[in-house]
């Protein structure tokens, strides 16, 4: 059986091919459920993107590196070797994950120049491995306090308004980063998603550089839910550090260490089997999985109405086969209805 996330990402390949990326208007887009990183600036997002997918393949750096959102749809393939591909560049299959680095860092230029601006249209990318959860991730810019030389004042705001933009649509599940050697109370990303999902049902709280926490100190209290309490409990993290960074210190060892960190840890010892990345990869593919499956009926009832809005195109413009805006609606109407099948056979 198709996996539901798998049908969902080719929606939403769909959607950024035609346009459609959540601005203005009507959307699909919006009724597709996805998972969007939140955070402050060096929070530890980039890292716990990478954790998920097991492979390096950000563009890194201090500052702000993240300027577009980047969907990132996760395929669990059968075998084989990994591989990724861009929607912008659909013929190239990139083996090489220091190539794909260094493509979303030249693709983001395309957009804003290599100014530090920011851009609300995303880039697509697809990760094909036997190693990975079924899931779409977006990683966005981190929220930021002070702009810096050569960006615009508005810039706070910009980031912050292009976030909320993502993390505000109900369908939205938001992975909210914190750095456990801050004060959570300052933390922006719970103030955003306590914004947009008072209710904490939308949001999992991930408490990252739990190593960094001064010695005597340490995150129980959050961890086992006494404070900052959200519906579903938080997961600690201990991505690579800096100096593991430059090392190369690579992901397999990288998981290695941090699933033996929480295993031998005095004070987190017995929460170990819910901590760490790959658990929080597999909560993820799990909580998605059934969010999309609640939301198939609005899904079809969105194309539906996709469906009338184009057969009533076809008739106003006469159905001129073979020209061009005609022959893209065909398709468009004929892969809404395909999508209508697959979804109602996964509601029976
Ligand atoms: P982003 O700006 O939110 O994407 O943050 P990054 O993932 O780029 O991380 C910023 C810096 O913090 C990098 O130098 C990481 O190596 C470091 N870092 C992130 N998470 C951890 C962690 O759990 N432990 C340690 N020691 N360092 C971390
Ligand atoms: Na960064
Ligand atoms: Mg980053």
């Amino acid at each position: 059986m198709t996996s539901l996330i798998g049908l969902i990402n080719k929606i939403q390949r769909a959607c950024t091919v035609l346009g459609d990326h959540g601005g203005e208007g009507m959307s699909l887009w919006e009724a597709l459920p996805s998972v969007a990183v939140v955070g402050g600036q060096s929070s530890g997002k980039s890292s716990v993107l990478e954790s998920v997918v097991g492979r390096d393949f950000l563009p890194r750096g201090s500052g702000i590196v993240t300027r577009r959102p980047l969907v990132l749809q996760l395929h669990q393939t059968e075998g084989g070797t990994d591989y990724a591909e861009f929607l912008h560049a659909p013929r190239k299959k990139f083996t090489d994950f220091a190539a794909v680095r260094k493509e979303i860092s030249d693709e983001t230029d395309r957009i804003t120049g290599k100014s530090k601006q920011i851009s609300n249209i995303p880039i697509q990318l697809s990760i094909y491995s036997p190693n990975v959860v079924n899931l779409t991730l977006i990683d966005l810019p981190g929220l930021t306090k002070v702009a810096v030389e050569g960006q615009p004042e508005s810039i706070v705001e910009d980031i912050e308004n292009m976030v909320r933009s993502y993390v505000e649509k109900p369908s939205c599940i938001i992975l909210a980063i914190s750095p456990a050697n801050q004060d959570i109370a300052t933390s922006d990303a719970i103030k955003l998603a306590r914004e947009v999902d008072p209710s904490g049902e939308r949001t999992f709280g991930v408490l990252t550089k739990l190593d960094l926490m001064d010695k005597g100190t340490n995150a129980l209290e959050v961890l086992e839910g006494r404070s900052y309490r959200l519906q579903h409990p938080w997961v600690g993290i201990v991505n690579r550090s800096q100096a593991d960074i430059n090392k190369n210190v690579d992901m397999i060892a990288a998981r290695r260490k941090e699933r033996e960190y929480f295993e031998t840890s005095p004070e987190y010892g017995h929460l170990a089997s819910k901590m760490g990345s790959e658990y929080l990869a597999k909560l993820l593919s799990q909580h998605l999985e059934r969010v999309i499956r609640q939301r198939i009926p609005s899904i079809i009832a969105l194309i539906n109405k996709n469906i009338d809005e184009i057969n009533a195109e076809l008739d106003r413009i006469g159905r001129p086969i073979g020209v061009d805006s005609g022959a893209q609606l065909y398709t468009i109407l004929e892969m809404c209805r395909a999508f209508e099948r697959v979804f109602k056979e996964h509601l029976d």
